[in-house]
């Protein structure tokens, strides 16, 4: 069944970026952009391949959003986070009895994402036995909950992520070659920010005013100048670690004047650390607790801060 574009734009949700955000303007995201666009009105599965924090996540949502299965949930399942039989049963559901905690009947993640989209993020990570039943899955679309013999059938798209190269682990023999074959119809490999560093002023930019909303905070703008010191960092972190560090400018830098110029400094010099955030006034505890949870930013700026 064709979605009509404006029953598409009715089911976008609203915190998404748009379009041009996403897929920036680098040749390598120009192609992933054309990509997604042959495979949005598909059933196809999608596997999406990139280095931590290049968007894997954010590209699923959009690939939901903007599919015929927009209308149902997009179920994410962490395949790192839960354990093997745990994740079977949370996966594929359970019956009554069918193991000791097994207290009340349970559907799964794939009969939650019935009509939708069922995101398996870290699929790497998946046990070999799990990765049978997942073939299964994305072969004839069947699959039965533990402890039930009746086979149901589910209308869903499966979207994988991993940050492995698939190739290699079934070289060493960790991932099944027929699974890897059926997964990988549609694969997405999203570029790390060092190779897209043209994308890095519209994603900082992005991040600033709605991080500043966000937090309720008054950071000038980045100068051109700034934006030139941001297109030059490595970005291990990709996208992710620059969102942190506008998160920070956004809510440390724009603390006073004083700040405000010392954290362009770093922006303009590369010279950041700690110790010069802590000289502008101490942090909250909120600001505390934002900042340590955006740790990865501290990786940005090893160099000694210049003295003032
Ligand atoms: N193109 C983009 N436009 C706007 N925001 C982006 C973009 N790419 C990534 N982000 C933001 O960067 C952060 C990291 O993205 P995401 O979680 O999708 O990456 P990931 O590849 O799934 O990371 P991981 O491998 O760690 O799971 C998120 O907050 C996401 O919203
Ligand atoms: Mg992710």
């Amino acid at each position: 069944m064709a979605v009509t574009a404006s029953a598409r734009a009715a089911v976008k949700p609203a915190h998404l970026p748009s379009e041009d955000v996403i897929f920036g303007c680098s040749p390598a995201m120009q192609s992933i952009r054309q990509m997604v666009a042959k495979v949005l009105d598909t059933d196809l599965p999608v596997l999406i391949q990139g280095e931590n924090g290049t968007g894997k996540g954010l590209l699923a949502q959009y690939l939901h959003a903007h599919s015929r299965f927009a209308s149902g949930a997009c179920i994410k399942v962490n395949c790192a986070a839960i354990p093997g039989p745990l994740l079977e049963s949370e996966l594929f559901g359970h019956e009554k009895g069918a193991f000791t905690d097994a207290n009340s009947t349970q559907p799964g993640y794939v009969e939650r994402a019935e009509n939708g989209t069922l995101f398996l993020d870290e699929i790497s990570e998946l046990d070999l036995s799990l990765q049978a039943k997942t073939l299964q899955l994305l072969q004839d679309g069947t699959y039965n909950r533990i402890g039930d013999t009746q086979e149901r059938r589910s209308n869903t798209r499966v979207i994988c992520a991993t940050n492995r190269n698939l190739t290699d682990e079934v070289a060493a023999g960790r991932f099944r070659q027929d699974l890897f074959y059926r997964i990988n119809v549609v694969t997405l490999n999203l570029p790390p920010l060092r190779e897209r560093r043209e994308d890095v002023p519209l994603l900082a930019n992005y991040f600033l005013t709605q991080l500043k909303v966000k937090y309720e905070r008054e950071a000038p703008p980045f100068s051109e100048e700034m934006l030139q010191a941001l297109t030059r960092q490595e970005w291990r972190g990709n996208v992710r670690e620059l969102e942190n560090l506008v998160a920070r400018y956004a809510i440390l830098g724009g603390l006073d004047p004083v700040a405000t110029n010392r954290s362009c400094d770093w922006l303009v010099n590369g010279t950041w650390n700690r110790s010069s955030f802590t000289a502008f006034g101490e942090m909250t505890l909120h600001q505390e607790q934002v900042a340590n949870r955006r740790a990865v930013v501290w990786r940005v700026v090893s160099v000694p801060v210049v003295s003032q």
